[in-house]
């Protein structure tokens, strides 16, 4: 499942992307965004994998879309590779799996962009943080205007976006980008301790509420509730309500079988 520029790698159900262009601070070029769309599709179709963690190699997370390539796109070029990273964080956020990102030093632009594609992002505490395109003449292009806005308010997004200004993991955590932060030596070690602790629960209904959070923020309240009660109700015909329910009334830990 590894390519060039993308290295994947499956162990207890937990599978590890590493973005791999570290001489370019793993900078998105256009053969880095098809790997990566290649494996995502791998994962989200491998019935070993339960669980899907995204990390960079090398000292940076992404430091951005690929600055030399970008250069000289034209407007057509732009709009191609603008579609192919948007189908990059949509293979990401309709995955079936829990997907999180480890930041384990930059994410700016595109690196910023790709963390908030995931279900939630833990850092390191060297993890730097940013959407710099306008000093480049541009704005962030794979998502970022929106799902930045979707995640901190659109105050600190428009902040964030027109300033350009970098943020340290302490600080997005502050405005609640990230989730937790932890020492660069320990921090894929307690990313896979949490992507254990999701692994007991029922994650078929973790699917299930994945899309309804997803989906749901471009729905009206009414149609989204409307959306949750069927999705609730339609578990109760799933394995896993039948084991986790008659688990906890007979005191014993649930073993699911994701169905
Ligand atoms: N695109 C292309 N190449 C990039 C890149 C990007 N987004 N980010 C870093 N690189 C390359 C650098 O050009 C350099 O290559 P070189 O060794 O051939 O000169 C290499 O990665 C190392 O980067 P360098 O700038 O020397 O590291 P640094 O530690 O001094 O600075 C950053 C790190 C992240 C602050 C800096 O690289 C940077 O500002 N990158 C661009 C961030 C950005 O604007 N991203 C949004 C793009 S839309």
């Amino acid at each position: 499942m590894t390519r060039e520029t993308v290295l994947s790698e499956v162990s207890d159900g937990i599978a590890t992307i590493t973005i791999n262009r570290p001489e370019v601070l793993n900078a998105l070029n256009m053969q880095l965004l098809g790997d990566l769309l290649g494996v995502i599709g791998e994962v989200s179709t491998d019935a070993d994998v339960k669980i899907v963690v995204i990390t960079g190699a090398g000292k940076a997370f992404v430091a951005g879309a690929d600055i030399a390539q970008m250069k000289e796109f034209t407007t057509r070029q732009a709009l191609a590779f603008g579609d192919f990273g948007h189908s990059v964080l949509l293979g990401l956020e309709t995955m079936d799996k829990p997907v999180i990102a480890a930041v384990n030093g930059y994410a700016l632009g595109g690196g910023t962009e790709i963390a908030l594609g995931c279900d939630f992002i833990y850092a390191s505490s060297k993890a730097k943080f940013g959407q710099p395109e306008v000093g480049l003449g541009i704005i962030p292009g794979f998502g970022g205007t929106q799902r930045l806005a979707r995640t901190v308010g659109m105050n600190k997004a428009r902040e964030l976006i027109y300033t350009g200004d970098i943020i340290d993991a302490a600080e997005a955590k502050r405005i609640g980008l990230v989730g937790d932060v932890f020492a660069p030596e320990e921090l894929m070690d307690k990313v896979r301790e949490k992507a254990q602790a999701i692994m007991t629960k029922g994650l078929f209904a973790i699917g299930t509420a994945k899309r309804l959070i997803n989906k749901g923020v471009d729905l009206s309240l009414d149609a989204a509730l409307e959306f949750e009660k069927q999705a609730f109700s339609a578990l109760f015909g799933s394995e896993d309500q039948k084991i986790g329910m008659t688990a906890f009334v007979e005191k014993k830990a649930p073993q699911f079988r994701n169905r």
